[in-house]
């Protein structure tokens, strides 16, 4: 490896940098290096810091980030009920912090991979990002969607916009909290073609929850609904078919089941 690669790349930089994003593992981190050095300079530069938290909530008319959530469904002095009889925290918002779906955005394996498929096939861009995007970063695509705005890296993971931050919070509690029961489990919900409730309603296991403390700080109504409870939901994201393209870049009309834990 030359001098020159190593000083680009600039390790201590590196780590610095997504150590101060999201508790990233050294395990990922190094996979990730070793990853970007195996594929060549094409990459060098392309995994970049997402945005970072502040603790500012990003929100829409249908989404919000995690934050907002973390009030009160986090540990706190006073929350008993959110840690454990050994004290460590069990709320949602901790359990879920340091999950690969809350980092799948600030995923640097997976910025690799997007990055590579890109520069493989230039043209393709838009649509290569747009799919990456859409489980990846499902609040920011979703919301680009009922927008009709692009969906494209260059907005999504750079910068301080509410898409930016939107994306920078992954798979996040809006997101499969507000998924309704119809169609899930069906063909056409796969590769991340959920839906999303446009009642505010955040579905949950438990009957009659103390709805009014959540609605009023966050006009979110939590709602109990058994199909939380089952992995048709999960499989909206967990099942992924792509198009098989030919060497010209055209569609050759196959789809390729890439992931299908569920099927
Ligand atoms: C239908 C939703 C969906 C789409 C669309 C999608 N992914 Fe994923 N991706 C996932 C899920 C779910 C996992 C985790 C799989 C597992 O570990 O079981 C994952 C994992 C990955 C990983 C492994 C990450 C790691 O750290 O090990 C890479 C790389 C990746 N995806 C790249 C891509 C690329 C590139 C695209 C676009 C071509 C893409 N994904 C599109 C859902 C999706
Ligand atoms: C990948 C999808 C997913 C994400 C992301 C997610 N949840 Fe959940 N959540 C679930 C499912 C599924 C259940 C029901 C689990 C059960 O019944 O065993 C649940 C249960 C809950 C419950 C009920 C808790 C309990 O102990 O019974 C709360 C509160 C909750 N989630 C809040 C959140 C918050 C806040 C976030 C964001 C930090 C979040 N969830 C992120 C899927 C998700
Ligand atoms: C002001 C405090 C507060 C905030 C902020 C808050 N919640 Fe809640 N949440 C509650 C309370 C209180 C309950 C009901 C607890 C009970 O009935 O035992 C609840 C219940 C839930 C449930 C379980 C519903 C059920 O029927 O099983 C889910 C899921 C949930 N919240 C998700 C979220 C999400 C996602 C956010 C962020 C958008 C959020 N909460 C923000 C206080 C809050
Ligand atoms: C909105 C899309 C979406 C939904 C819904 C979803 N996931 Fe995921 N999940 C992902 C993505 C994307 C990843 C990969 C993140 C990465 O590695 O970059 C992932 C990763 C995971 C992983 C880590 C896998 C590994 O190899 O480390 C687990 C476990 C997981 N999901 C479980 C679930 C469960 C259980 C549910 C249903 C309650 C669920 N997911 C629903 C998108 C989703």
């Amino acid at each position: 490896m030359s001098t020159s690669l190593l000083s680009a790349i600039r390790p201590t930089w590196l780590v610095g940098d997504l150590a101060a994003c999201r508790p990233l593992s050294v395990a990922a981190f190094m996979a990730a290096l070793a990853f970007t050095l195996s594929t060549g300079d094409v990459l060098l530069g392309q995994v970049q810091c997402p945005a970072t938290s502040d603790g500012e909530v990003a929100s829409t008319d249908f989404f919000a980030s995690s934050e907002l959530c973390s009030m009160c469904h986090s540990n706190a002095t006073q929350a008993a009920a959110l840690r454990d009889g050994r004290k460590r925290p069990i709320g949602p918002v901790d359990l879920w912090r340091t999950s690969m779906m809350a980092n799948s955005s600030a995923d640097p394996i997976w910025r690799a991979v997007v990055a590579a498929e890109v520069a493989a096939r230039p043209a393709l861009r838009a649509k290569i990002e747009a799919k990456c995007l859409r489980c990846h970063t499902p609040m920011a695509s979703v919301q680009a969607d009922l927008d009709k705005t692009p969906i494209s890296r260059a907005r999504f993971l750079h910068g301080k916009s509410t898409q930016a931050r939107l994306a920078a919070d992954g798979v996040s509690c809006t997101v499969c909290h507000q998924i309704p029961p119809e169609g899930l489990g069906k063909d056409d919900s796969f590769s991340g073609h959920f839906k999303i409730g446009d009642k505010g309603r955040i579905f949950g296991p438990h009957a009659n929850p103390f709805s009014m403390p959540m609605y009023r700080h966050t006009g979110y109504l939590p709602t109990q609904s058994d199909h939380v409870r089952k992995s048709a939901l999960c499989a909206a994201c967990h099942t992924l078919f792509t198009e098989a393209l030919g060497p010209d870049g055209s569609a050759t009309g196959h789809t390729l089941l890439e992931q299908g834990p569920y099927v």
